[in-house]
């Protein structure tokens, strides 16, 4: 067994983990190759990554794949991704079924071209009651996106006169984001060097633990993974406290 997986402690590991895939186009350019080339392979760190937190009993993953803004790219690069999406999705139902994954979408499906979004629908409810890792893909995502969506039903069901302003709370706010039901993640990873948000989970990352590599998503495995938990593990988090009150709490229990 890996050493570095012998060290995590079992027992406060992550429930979400929130990951920001990044780094396949220069990937692939080191090589002298396409981008398309460095997003194909991005496809094994994918199945790497859920197989290692679906072993470690990781409740929730959630993959930025796609960005709204990501939109804005060579049209052959849209294309090329549309299609790995539903060939990828194709490929592995079978085993995220097998393995009792159930996969959920977060992002603006309308945008995305008829056929995929058809596929993505298919393996939505195809993995619907199963009870193991629930694997959250980010397509078509952005923070930005999804809470002034919110606030468009909020504010249309205060016109309706179905909400009352006063009403409105953190909860309300939570209940319509993309992400409802789904809790916070404790550790965002981002690879590649990069260290900026892009607009992923902007609500949900307040107070989520930072992890940052320079390991470019298409080398990025299970043994990686484990050094950001453990990296995770050695954190004090402190939700604006001081240092010696979340000592005591930790005692008192
Ligand atoms: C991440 O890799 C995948 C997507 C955004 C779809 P990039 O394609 O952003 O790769 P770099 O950042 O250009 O290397
Ligand atoms: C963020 O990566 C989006 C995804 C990984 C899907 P980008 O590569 O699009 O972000 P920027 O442009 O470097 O901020
Ligand atoms: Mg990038």
């Amino acid at each position: 067994m890996s050493q570095l997986l012998e060290k995590i402690d079992k027992k406060s590991l992550p429930r979400h983990i929130a990951i920001i895939m990044d780094g396949n186009g220069r990937w692939a350019k080191e090589q002298g190759q396409d981008r398309l080339f460095g997003h194909f392979h991005g496809v094994e760190s994918v199945r790497n990554i859920v197989e290692g937190c679906a072993e470690l009993g990781i409740e929730y993953l959630t993959l930025y794949a796609f960005s709204t803004e990501n939109w804005d790219r060579p049209e052959y690069e849209v294309a090329g991704l549309m299609e790995l999406l539903v060939s990828t999705i194709r490929k592995e139902i079978e085993t995220l079924n097998k393995n009792k994954i159930r996969l959920h979408v977060i992002g603006d499906m309308g945008m995305l071209p008829e056929y995929a979004s058809k596929e993505l629908e298919e393996a939505l409810e195809i993995t619907r009651n199963n009870p193991g890792l629930n694997l959250v893909m980010a397509l078509s995502y952005s923070g930005r996106w999804e809470l002034l969506n919110a606030v468009k039903n909020i504010a249309s069901e205060v016109k309706k006169g179905t909400m009352n302003v006063e009403e409105i709370d953190q909860d309300t706010l939570q209940r319509y984001l993309c992400t409802n039901g789904i809790p916070d993640p404790e550790l965002m990873i981002r690879t590649s060097g990069e260290y900026r948000i892009s607009n992923f989970l902007l609500y949900q990352l307040a107070y989520a633990e930072l992890y940052f590599t320079d390991v470019r998503w298409p080398d990025f495995r299970k043994e990686n993974l484990y050094e950001a938990i453990l990296d995770y593990q050695g954190r004090e988090r402190r939700f604006g406290k001081t240092s010696e009150q979340v000592e005591e709490k930790s005692e008192s229990l």
